[in-house]
């Protein structure tokens, strides 16, 4: 599909029980955490995926070394249970992939994967990234949202592929 096709059923999702980020590192662990925060749009000439990712979780320190990251969203209704565990427990201490019964599906280049069921599928690679800074951002968000730091870091990743599975 289109990146942009199916932009309500992204936003609704990010709104409500969220979507998960899928990312894998160089030995083939795979860790997923459920997102709140995205952003789909046009940068640089491209469809681009932003995702924000907090310095505390586990799955930041596997960004920072992955070349690839995929966003899944459930379709309407489904998988809330796994978007609960995989948005309370941390990589760190479970393997969420098990605990979860999820199924992994071999995306289109070598590093990338995603989850088998879902509604949604954007394949990414990641394209920039930028941190954000207590002197970047508006007082009322830094009051609401970093009461302790942990700024997020956003990785914007290229669109390779969209999918629609609905
Ligand atoms: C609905 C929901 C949305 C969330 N959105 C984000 C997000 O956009 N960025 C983030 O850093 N953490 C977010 N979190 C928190 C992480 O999912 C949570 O801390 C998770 O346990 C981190 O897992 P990890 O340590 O395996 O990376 C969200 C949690 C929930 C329940």
């Amino acid at each position: 599909m289109k990146y942009s096709d199916n932009f309500d059923r992204l936003s609704e999702a990010l709104e409500g029980a969220g979507a998960f980020l899928v990312v894998e590192d160089k030995k083939g662990r795979v860790n997923v955490m459920t997102i709140g925060w995205a952003q789909a749009g046009f940068i640089w000439g491209q469809p681009i995926m932003s995702v924000l990712v907090r310095p505390s979780r586990h799955t930041h320190s596997m960004q920072e070394n992955a070349p690839y990251f995929t966003v899944c969203v459930p379709r309407r209704g489904e998988m809330k249970k796994e978007l609960g565990f995989c948005g309370t427990k941390s990589g760190r201490d479970y393997d969420k992939i098990r605990a979860c019964a999820m199924k992994l599906k071999d995306g289109m280049v070598k590093g990338l994967k995603y989850i088998e069921g879902c509604g949604l599928v954007y394949q990414c690679e990641v394209y920039g990234k930028t941190s954000l800074g207590r002197e970047n951002i508006s007082a009322e968000a830094l009051e609401k949202f970093y009461p302790e730091g942990d700024f997020h870091t956003l990785y914007f990743g290229k669109i390779l592929k969209a999918d629609n599975f609905l």
